[in-house]
């Protein structure tokens, strides 16, 4: 028999047969199709909670690690201030009884006011060594007089004008988050004390709507791209893993012609406490 004969007596299926095959087909398909997409939007989802989670996570190690540092700081702080202090105080009273009780000749009594002149800059340097490891001030005076005081010393230390300016009114920060803001703006502080050249800084602490504006500005000969990159330059990106920890933003930006901007964003949920007066600025 040839094929067209037997092609010609097949029974053809009914029209309507053939559309239920069709819309089978199709649905089978379709479910395919949205089974396969639904399947990758789960995966999708969970790759996100996933990340989500990984980078609370590391937040909150970050957070720890950082307050854990701050505690250590504080100990070596306290170290070097009891210890170091008290010998170099046992020093300089031991130098004192020697020109005291000897009569010294000339030379001798010259090299022991020179050694006593040393041991009396160096008890300064320590103190200062100890005031910069433990942010103690914040505790006492809050952010923002602080800052004000940080403000002065750097004025005092580099001879470099350096002004505060702040529109934050009886607030209270949040112990944590202020001592990463008072850091961000050592930092950046010693970055202008190092590298800018300037003859004026500003240090700002503005609230601006829902953020918390903190910008440290120096007049000073700018800064390239590429310097912020320099790998082994940890000061910026320290600055920048204490702004994320606080769910911030940091940018820097300069020309020489303006010179340098550090600026830091933080939700002010995320520093401020309340209105209260219990710790007021
Ligand atoms: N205010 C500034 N004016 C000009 N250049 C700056 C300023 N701040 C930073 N820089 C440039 O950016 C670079 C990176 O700064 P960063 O604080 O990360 O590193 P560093 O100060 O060189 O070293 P450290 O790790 O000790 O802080 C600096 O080397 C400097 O070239
Ligand atoms: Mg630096």
């Amino acid at each position: 028999m040839s094929r067209r004969l037997r092609h010609a007596r097949r029974p053809r299926p009914a029209t309507h047969e053939a559309e239920a095959v069709l819309h089978a087909l199709r649905t089978h398909q379709v479910d395919a199709i949205v089974g396969d997409r639904h399947v990758m939007l789960v995966r999708l989802i969970r790759a996100e909670t996933d990340l989500e989670r990984t980078r609370d996570q590391l937040r909150a190690l970050a957070a720890g690690l950082e307050s854990q540092r701050e505690n250590e700081r504080a100990e070596i702080a306290r170290e070097i201030h009891d210890e170091l202090g008290q010998s170099l105080t046992s020093l300089q009273l031991g130098l004192a009884w020697l020109a005291r009780t000897m009569t010294p000749t000339r030379p001798v009594r010259a090299k022991l006011d020179a050694m006593s002149a040393l041991v009396t800059s160096t008890i300064q340097s320590v103190r200062q060594v100890a005031v910069r490891l433990r942010p103690g001030p914040l505790d006492e005076l809050g952010l923002v007089k602080t800052l004000r005081a940080e403000a002065r010393a750097f004025k005092v230390n580099t001879g470099i004008p350096c002004v505060f300016e702040t529109n934050l009114r009886n607030v209270t920060c949040d112990r944590a988050a202020s001592i990463a803001v008072f850091r961000i703006v050592q930092a950046a502080l010693t970055n202008v004390a190092r590298h800018a050249q300037a003859s004026r800084a500003v240090i700002g602490l503005m609230r601006r709507r829902n953020n918390l504006v903190v910008t440290v500005k120096d007049n000073g000969r700018g800064i390239a791209r590429t310097q912020v990159a320099r790998p082994g330059a940890c000061g910026v990106t320290g600055m920048r893993e204490r702004a994320l920890s606080l769910d911030g933003t940091l940018t820097l930006e300069g020309s020489r012609r303006t010179g340098t901007t550090l600026t830091v964003r933080i939700p002010s949920s995320q520093v401020l406490i309340s209105r209260s007066t219990a710790l007021a600025q």
